[in-house]
Formats: C-alpha cells, sequence, structure tokens
C-alpha cells in the first residue's frame, strides 16, 4: 500500500515509488504534455528517469515530488512537485502534470490544491510560484482558481512547438 501524504476528494498526493516511473516515463515522452513544460524537444530514456529518481531522494529537502493518485481507483494520474524549495525565504516552485487521458477532470485543480496545503501547513513555506506559457490555458485557469495572481511576464520568451515564441507568465500564492 502506498503511502498517502495529502488526501483530497477526487485525488490524493502519494509518495512516488519506482514503478511509478514507468508511466512517468511514457507520459514525460507524450509530445502534447511535454509542449507546455521546459525542454519540450527533449527525450527522456528511462534510464534518465531512474537517475532521476535517485536524486530526488538523495535532495528530498529541497524537491517534494508527489503521485498524484486517482481516489477512485487507486491509479497514478500523474505527477505534482515543489521544486527549488527554499526554507531562508520560505518559497518553493510549483510544477505538474497529469497524463492525458485524465484530463478535464478537475485533478489538477485539486493537486494544486493539497500540494499547497503541504507547502504551508507542513513545510511551513510562505509562497509558492510558478512559470507557465500564455498559451496554456488549462494550466492557467488552474492556478487562478487556486489564488495564484499574475506577477509578471517575460515577453515572447519561450519556443513553443507549433505556437512560436510566447509569454511566459510569473505566478505566485502567498500563504492566506
Ligand atoms: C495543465 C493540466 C495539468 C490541467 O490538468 P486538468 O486536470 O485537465 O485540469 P483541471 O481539469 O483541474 O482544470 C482545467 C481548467 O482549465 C479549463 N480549460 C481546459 N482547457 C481549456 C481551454 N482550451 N480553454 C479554456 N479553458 C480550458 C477547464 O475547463 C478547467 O477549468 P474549470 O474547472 O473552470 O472548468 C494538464 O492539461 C496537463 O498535464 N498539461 C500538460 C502539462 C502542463 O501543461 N503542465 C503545467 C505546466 S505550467
Amino acid at each position: 500500500m502506498r503511502p498517502i501524504i495529502v488526501k483530497g476528494n477526487l485525488v490524493s498526493l502519494g509518495v512516488l515509488i519506482r514503478e511509478d516511473l514507468k508511466h512517468a516515463w511514457v507520459w514525460y515522452n507524450d509530445r502534447d504534455v511535454r509542449r507546455y513544460l521546459s525542454f519540450s524537444e527533449e527525450i527522456f530514456f528511462y534510464e534518465d528517469e531512474l537517475e532521476w529518481y535517485e536524486a530526488l531522494r538523495r535532495e528530498k529537502k529541497h524537491e517534494k515530488v508527489f503521485a498524484i493518485i486517482e481516489n477512485s481507483s487507486r491509479s497514478l494520474v500523474g505527477l505534482i512537485g515543489l521544486h527549488r524549495i527554499d526554507y531562508h525565504n520560505g518559497r518553493a516552485e510549483l510544477g505538474y502534470f497529469l497524463a492525458k487521458e485524465y484530463w478535464g477532470h478537475g485533478y489538477a485543480s485539486e493537486a494544486v490544491k493539497l500540494a499547497l496545503e503541504y507547502a504551508f501547513d507542513w513545510l511551513n513555506l510562505r509562497k509558492v510560484y510558478a512559470h507557465v506559457f500564455e498559451t496554456n490555458i488549462a494550466s492557467i485557469r488552474v492556478l487562478e482558481k487556486n489564488g495564484f495572481k499574475l506577477a509578471g511576464r517575460w515577453r515572447k520568451h519561450q519556443y513553443v512547438p507549433g505556437e512560436g515564441f510566447v509569454d511566459v507568465l510569473m505566478y505566485e500564492r502567498f500563504r492566506a
């Protein structure tokens, strides 16, 4: 049984286990998922995933990555992480993705809510921030529904295949 760290209604955040990597590896290479992530052109080998997992275990003070678990089926549906955790300044960067077949069910919105709960209540951070490309409407909606505010933008900063250069939006959410 996988330990659950933060429980929600539709999804929960659980401990990432080695068996998750074979799913994450496929999704991480899916161009529709990749398009709005950094290094969209990149191709990942399974060994890269294993190395990433080992590094994550070693660096766990500054990186917390969770498995997003669908409550009804107990299946892995995506990953969500708090990165660059900076305890001195009380902040971390949020990132997430879901497998395509699970899009559109409100899962990311709830996963972000749960990750914020973990960041504010358990890590005692004061601020979580995220970078999102201006054409990633679903992700912008997920952030805004969770109380993130637009803090600034880098203009025509990121090349998105099929879309050209787009603005990168900086979103931030302070602890209430
Ligand atoms: C972004 C992503 C995580 C969203 O996951 P999801 O579980 O489908 O999101 P949710 O269902 O919780 O919410 C999506 C919201 O965006 C809305 N939305 C989705 N596509 C939209 C579109 N093209 N135009 C307008 N709104 C849209 C949905 O209606 C929903 O809003 P609502 O709850 O008000 O109806 C998922 O699409 C994904 O993994 N994308 C690839 C990776 C990625 O972009 N990660 C984030 C990088 S910043």
